[in-house]
């Protein structure tokens, strides 16, 4: 797989105004720390400005009509660095989470958030589940935000809620089927991704929507999270347009 650079002005042919656009984009926002050090900042800085283009970029998905955008924020492997940029991560989290109850009313996304929540503080679930159910009723595009998610873990979730629904002869083991996955995942009820973007230049899925991103397509850019721009993601798209789906099939 090649990696997918910045195209030349000349090379682009197509605006996302031509093409079908993915239900579901995943973004893996990485790259703050380099973006940091290739500046001489702390990597916290990174992070700083990583929320910042979040912002714009969830902003833009819902403008040109996307249905559901998921973010991985902090992944359950990311609790291994030094305290200091964790702690940073988390009060960026919380900043945004007062930011989208006070400045969001009329806005019409749905924000929800995957990840196993239960290791947050009370006031960061309460933030949380507001942000949750204050948004419930929108019509726009559902973000979700993962924050201490990891594949892994949800699939592990997923499969001691369905042996407990078995234990208790609520379920017979015939019962599970792909669908019972899917249902007992965070994305429940959810279109699977169609495309998932790595900005950073990086070839794996570092635990991101491992069940769902079965058939997703990859997009991996050169590009560092802090400095993506709506036109990385319009490249994204296009890319994703040209791809041939095949899902197995011939
Ligand atoms: C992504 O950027 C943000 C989180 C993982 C929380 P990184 O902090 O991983 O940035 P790099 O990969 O070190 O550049
Ligand atoms: C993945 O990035 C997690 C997030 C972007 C939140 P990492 O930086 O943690 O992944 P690795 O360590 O490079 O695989
Ligand atoms: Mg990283």
């Amino acid at each position: 797989m090649a990696i997918f650079k910045r195209a030349k002005k000349s090379e682009e042919t197509l605006s996302i105004k031509d093409i079908v656009l993915p239900q579901h984009i995943g973004i893996i926002m990485d790259g703050n720390g380099r973006w940091a050090k290739k500046r001489g900042l702390p990597r916290t800085a990174g992070h700083t400005h990583g929320a910042q283009t979040f912002r714009k970029i969830a902003r833009y998905c819902s403008d040109i009509g996307i249905k559901y955008l998921t973010v991985y924020a902090f992944s359950t492997e990311n609790w291994k660095r030094p305290q200091k940029e964790v702690d940073a991560i988390m009060k960026l989290f919380k900043d945004y989470l007062i930011e989208a109850i006070t400045d969001f009313k009329d806005d019409s996304i749905v924000v929800k958030f995957i990840g196993d929540r239960s290791v947050f503080s009370d006031q960061m679930r309460e933030l949380i589940e507001k942000n949750e159910e204050e948004s419930k009723d929108r019509d726009g595009m559902v973000l979700n935000i993962a924050m201490n998610y990891g594949g892994r873990d949800e699939i592990v979730h997923a499969v001691k809620n369905i042996a407990d629904d078995v234990k208790t002869g609520k379920l017979d083991v015939n019962d599970i089927t792909d669908k019972l996955l899917s249902d007992n995942m965070y994305t429940c009820g959810q279109p699977d991704p169609d495309l998932i973007i790595r900005p950073s230049g990086e070839y794996r899925t570092s635990n991101f929507l491992l069940w769902q991103s079965a058939y997703a397509e990859y997009c991996i850019m050169d590009v560092l999270w802090p400095d993506f721009k709506s036109e990385d993601l319009d490249r994204a798209l296009i890319e994703f347009a040209k791809r041939n789906r095949r899902f197995g099939g011939v």
